[in-house]
């Protein structure tokens, strides 16, 4: 059984994407917050609700995904039940140092940035560990998270920008994918067709990048013969400063 404290943005994204990849909907079990967010997932995906903290208690790995002003509210209510169960929680500030602190040296705890594609199975998220947790520990989170994508291990100190790079740049390239598509219909495409080419491309170099041998600038040269109209489009880019705006995009976000 698993537990989940909140049910908001990514907490909802993470169980939608756990269930419709295959996580059994009776293991899990949600205790939401006070609108019916909660209950309207519920209805869609048909696992338990509860009313309190203490009504986790069957479930041996809780995953916490409450906002930061309702963490430490829920980690002493969680302090109760807490004794031999994995902790991990996804709000920002849930540093494993402080989880560590409120709930007490029972407690195995983990911090994890998840990203949206949870939601499709095809997330990215990083996670550090309490020193704590075992190799066992480590497979049972994975083995969970497996169903929303990949879970990849970070020193704490890089949670932070795992979480930006993976977290804010899937708004990034939505960004990027609404002004490719403007362009289309710019040039006579209508919008239906330009937004399916856009976000085809966008899964497909993706797809290729993760798949292939050479690097992203080896497949940019691969595709970008002399004189043709691909490398007069990236020169374009390079005059606009695209590089440096994505840059900047990053520093913005994670300057606050
Ligand atoms: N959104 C993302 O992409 C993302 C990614 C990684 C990490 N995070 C982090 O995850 C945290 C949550 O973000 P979010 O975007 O999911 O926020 P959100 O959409 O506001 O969701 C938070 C949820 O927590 C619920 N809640 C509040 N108090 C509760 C309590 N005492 N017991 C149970 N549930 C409670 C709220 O329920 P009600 O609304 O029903 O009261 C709300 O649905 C933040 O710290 C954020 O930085 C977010």
């Amino acid at each position: 059984m698993i537990g989940f404290i909140g049910a908001g943005s990514i907490g909802g994204a993470v169980i939608t994407g756990l269930i419709k990849n295959g996580f059994d909907e009776d293991k899990i079990v949600v205790k939401g917050g006070r609108s019916n967010r909660t209950k309207l997932l519920c209805d869609q995906l048909g696992f338990q609700m509860v009313k309190k903290v203490k009504q986790l208690a069957d479930a041996d790995v809780i995953f916490i995904a409450v906002g930061a002003t309702a963490l430490d509210n829920v980690l002493s209510e969680l302090k109760e039940i807490v004794a031999g169960k994995l902790v991990v929680a996804f709000t920002g500030s849930a540093s494993v140092t402080h989880l560590k602190q409120v709930l007490g040296s029972d407690a195995k705890v983990a911090h994890a940035i998840p990203n949206t594609p949870v939601k499709v199975g095809a997330g990215f998220t990083g996670i550090t560990y309490s020193s704590d947790f075992t190799d066992d520990d480590k497979k049972k989170v994975a083995s969970i998270m497996g169903y929303t994508g990949q879970l990849v291990e970070v020193p704490e100190d890089q949670l932070g920008i795992l979480g930006t790079v993976a977290g804010c740049s899937p708004a990034f390239l939505d960004v990027f994918i609404e002004a490719l598509s403007d362009a289309g219909v710019k040039h006579g495409l209508n919008r239906q067709l330009s937004y399916e080419a856009a976000i085809g491309m966008a899964i497909g170099a993706a797809k290729l990048a993760k798949q292939s041998e050479l690097n992203v600038s080896a497949l940019k040269d691969e595709v970008t013969s002399p004189g043709g109209s691909t490398i007069r489009g990236v020169a374009a880019l390079e005059e606009y400063g695209f590089r440096n705006a994505v840059i900047k995009a990053v520093d913005a976000a994670e300057n606050e």
